[in-house]
């Protein structure tokens, strides 16, 4: 490996100059981290270490802590007082693309779940940082994974859906099934689409629960974060009252950057009829300046040698450990209906059920669920 070239003629350690960067994911199990992460620091300090995950570079996932800890009126909600629960939603219209190879050794938990996904949980569900450092952010983003209610073999069917793309049309355009991908096995039990429900049992979130879904082939392509407020404690304007929808903030991270916040008004009128209306805050519309990518970002903050928007390792063990159980349950307990989605869709019937169990509904579904 490069790293043990570099160790044996000592060519990084002590030159801060010498960097080296990790792209995602780091490691497949907490195990092989840990050994990779022991690797890496013979021949490189921590300081030197850049371990990517291109979602923290985004301008709006950024602005999760701007908009949380920038505003005095939404912070005293942000709890199990106010909030019913929250969705986090990273939906995706490309399916593996050229990756085949890769793919079939990753899947989507080690994709997108154990990375980015945890990330945006842990933004979402963080204690205010004592200060805006990197260091003091990761410390209260870590305490969330830290709180994160154990995945067991008893309560992983329960809790989490996996599915795979079969063939389908994405607007109007035939596509391949998964196992008809390229470098991928047409019986490979690979899952390209997640669903589950996360509970953090900490002071602030015990009882509200965080679901999460991603896939790959769905219908739209959508990262968002919906966080749903409980309904008022009285039903006021009586049985009108059944078609007030709740209050929602909704942090869409792309490709609509906005923000958005679902409110009920009075329709006009003589007749007492409640009316939802959403007031919007736009990125473009609002910021007319030049956008770089994340990676773009991350490389330039790379050779800045500014380690803010880069994972740590106490970070990535504990994302691991929250899911090296349920990568375990999946690779020995293989699935019987896969594939279960059809390209284009929502993903399986079966992440319907999960919310529906709950009385509640993924914001966007398929029609016939
Ligand atoms: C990558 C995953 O990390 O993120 C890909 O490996 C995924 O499978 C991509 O498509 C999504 O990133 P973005 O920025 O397009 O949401």
């Amino acid at each position: 490996m490069v790293v043990e070239k570099l160790k044996k003629f000592d060519l990084c350690r002590g030159i801060p100059s010498s960097k080296i960067i990790v792209e995602k994911p780091f490691g497949r199990d907490r195990e092989s981290a840990a050994e990779l992460n022991h690797l890496i620091l013979k021949a490189f300090d921590e300081k030197q270490i850049y371990r990517i995950d291109h979602y923290l570079a985004k301008d709006t996932v950024q602005n999760i802590l701007f908009f949380r800890f920038g505003n005095s009126i939404f912070e005293p909600l942000w709890n199990r007082r106010y909030i019913d629960h929250v969705q986090i939603t990273v939906a995706e219209k490309i399916g593996i693309e050229h990756r085949g190879a890769f793919y079939e050794q990753t899947g989507v938990v080690r994709d997108i779940i154990q990375n980015h996904m945890m990330q945006l949980l842990a933004l979402v569900a963080m204690e205010p940082p004592a200060g805006f450092e990197a260091d003091l952010i990761k410390d209260e983003k870590v305490k969330v994974l830290r709180s994160i209610r154990p995945l067991d073999e008893n309560n992983i069917d329960e809790l989490m859906v996996r599915g795979q793309y079969e063939k389908g049309a994405i607007e109007g355009q035939k596509v391949k099934g998964y196992r008809e991908e390229d470098k991928v096995s047409p019986v490979s039990n690979i899952p390209t689409f997640f669903a589950g429900k996360f509970y953090i049992d900490n002071w602030r979130w015990a009882g509200v629960l965080f679901y999460v879904r991603t896939g790959k082939r769905l219908k739209s392509h959508l990262t968002e974060i919906y966080i749903e407020f409980k309904q008022p404690p009285l039903r006021l304007f009586g049985r009108v009252c059944d078609v007030i929808q709740p209050n929602a903030l909704i942090l869409s991270i792309q490709p609509q950057e906005e923000l958005c916040l679902r409110l009920a008004v009075k329709y006009p009128g003589i007749r007492n009829e409640p009316r939802s209306v959403d007031m919007k805050f736009n990125y473009q519309e609002s910021f007319k300046v030049e956008q770089h990518s994340a990676y773009e970002r991350l490389l330039v903050d790379c050779i800045r040698g500014d380690l803010t928007l880069f994972s740590r390792q106490d970070g990535i063990d504990l994302s691991w450990s929250v899911l090296d159980p349920l990568i375990h349950r999946w690779e020995t307990n293989p699935p019987r209906d896969f594939p279960n989605y059809a390209a284009g869709t929502w993903g399986p019937s079966e992440s319907f059920r999960l919310m529906e169990k709950d009385g509640k509904r993924w914001r966007f579904a398929d029609k016939k669920t």
